[in-house]
């Protein structure tokens, strides 16, 4: 039977911190240290290691397994040894809507499916806004994995705890699935603003009660995924993305404060919201960093971020593909490209940096590629000017 650590005290002391220095806008890239590098995803697919604990054990019996769960998180950390400076849990954003009461399924070669997808407001009503959920019982296995993963950490790297923003779920749940166009869910909002905002608000109360159970099971930072934030208008991002992204460091932070934990640091990583407004809205709703996919110049990004964030990403995953030629040039680029990170820093512009892709890493990708470009960020970084 699961329970949450009576003390963090029981955990052992951290000894690469980074990675929180850096969210906590501690450490502005100021060319002296190391910015600290995880990789989105990167207990996945692309590890041998990983395939073999799939062959054996479906997609959610790894989630459900605190030992799984546990053994999959800790496989980047130990083959990369020294290369990361992060962990972050392996779960999936798709429990959530299960522990909602809905059913999901993980289909090789399809992806997530749910047999029964919301159909309409009025089955909204009752499946998910008149139903009460217990966050804890639904999902203190992810809560063990966590507890579990700390202590199998040795205190190497900080550990991140996870949600997806309500849009993206909402998606899901509404689609049944992924989507190319998401149009169903866009018409759903579209024809019923009031009853998606009102089933956004319930996916981010939920989501919130799930947040402060990863902190208080031991999650040390917390990133939101809201990967479909690019399939609205700017008014619509403005009214059912923004809002709901902006109601979950807020509900963390006060909940956490009535139990006199102190808030972790927080990541919003909104894809494809990369307008200057968008960029600029983002940095002021109360988190310490803003994740950037690839489509986006680290000087833009902080053009319209300030210094007040740090700054998450933002190589392109499919670098990975293009051979070691290719990740030595792309991260050249963003490191001391005309509007690269350190080029910036060099100038004087202030601001953290947690370098990361700028989505997930692919399932195609060798393994040793992904760990020539962790090594070649690390030399560019080292250095203290362009050449
Ligand atoms: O290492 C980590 O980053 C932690 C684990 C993690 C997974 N999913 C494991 C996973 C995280 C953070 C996620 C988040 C997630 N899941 C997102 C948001 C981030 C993003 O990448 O956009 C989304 C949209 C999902 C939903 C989801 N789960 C999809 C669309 C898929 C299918 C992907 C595919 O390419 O088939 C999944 C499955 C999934 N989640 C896998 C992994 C390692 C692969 C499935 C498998 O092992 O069979």
């Amino acid at each position: 039977e699961y329970r949450f650590p009576a003390s963090f005290d029981e955990f052992p002391p951290l000894r690469n911190d980074a990675l929180l220095q850096s969210a906590q806008g501690v450490s502005p890239v100021d060319l002296t240290r190391l910015p600290p590098i995880w990789i989105m995803r990167q207990a996945g697919r692309y590890l041998p290691e990983f395939q073999a604990v799939r062959k054996e054990h479906s997609f959610f019996t790894v989630c459900r397994t605190p030992e799984l769960a546990c053994e999959v998180t800790l496989q980047p950390i130990r083959r990369y040894e020294g290369l990361l400076d992060a962990s972050i849990i392996f779960s999936d954003i798709l429990v959530v809507p299960q522990a909602m009461g809905m059913e999901v399924q993980m289909l090789g070669g399809v992806g997530p499916h749910f047999p029964s997808p919301l159909k309409n407001p009025e089955d909204a009503q009752s499946r998910i806004l008149d139903r009460k959920v217990d966050v804890y019982e639904e999902l203190k296995y992810v809560y063990a994995a966590i507890t579990k993963t700390r202590h199998g950490l040795e205190g190497k790297v900080p550990l991140i705890g996870f949600c997806a923003g309500p849009w993206t779920l909402f998606g899901y749940m509404v689609e049944g699935g992924g989507s190319r166009t998401w149009e169903k869910a866009k018409a759903w909002a579209y024809k019923s603003p009031e009853n998606a905002k009102a089933v956004l608000q319930k996916i981010a109360e939920v989501s919130a009660e799930y947040l402060v159970g990863q902190v208080q099971a031991g999650a040390q930072l917390l990133q939101v995924f809201d990967t479909n934030a690019d399939c609205l208008t700017p008014h619509g991002f403005d009214t059912f993305i923004l809002p709901y992204l902006a109601l979950l460091p807020k509900l963390v932070r006060s909940r956490l404060a009535s139990l006199s934990i102190p808030c972790p640091p927080m990541t919003v990583f909104a894809k494809g919201a990369t307008s200057p407004a968008q960029l600029s809205a983002l940095s002021q709703i109360g988190y310490q960093t803003v994740g950037l996919d690839w489509t986006v110049a680290p000087r833009y990004a902080r053009q319209h971020t300030g210094s007040r964030v740090a700054l998450q990403g933002n190589l392109d995953p499919s670098v990975l593909l293009g051979g070691k030629e290719a990740i030595k040039r792309e991260v050249r680029n963003l490191t001391w490209g005309p509007d690269g990170f350190l080029t910036c820093a060099r100038e004087g512009i202030k601001g953290g940096w947690i370098v990361n892709l700028g989505h997930g890493i692919t399932p195609g990708v060798d393994p040793e590629d992904a760990r020539y470009m962790l090594e070649r960020v690390r030399r560019e970084c080292a250095k203290k000017s362009k050449d």
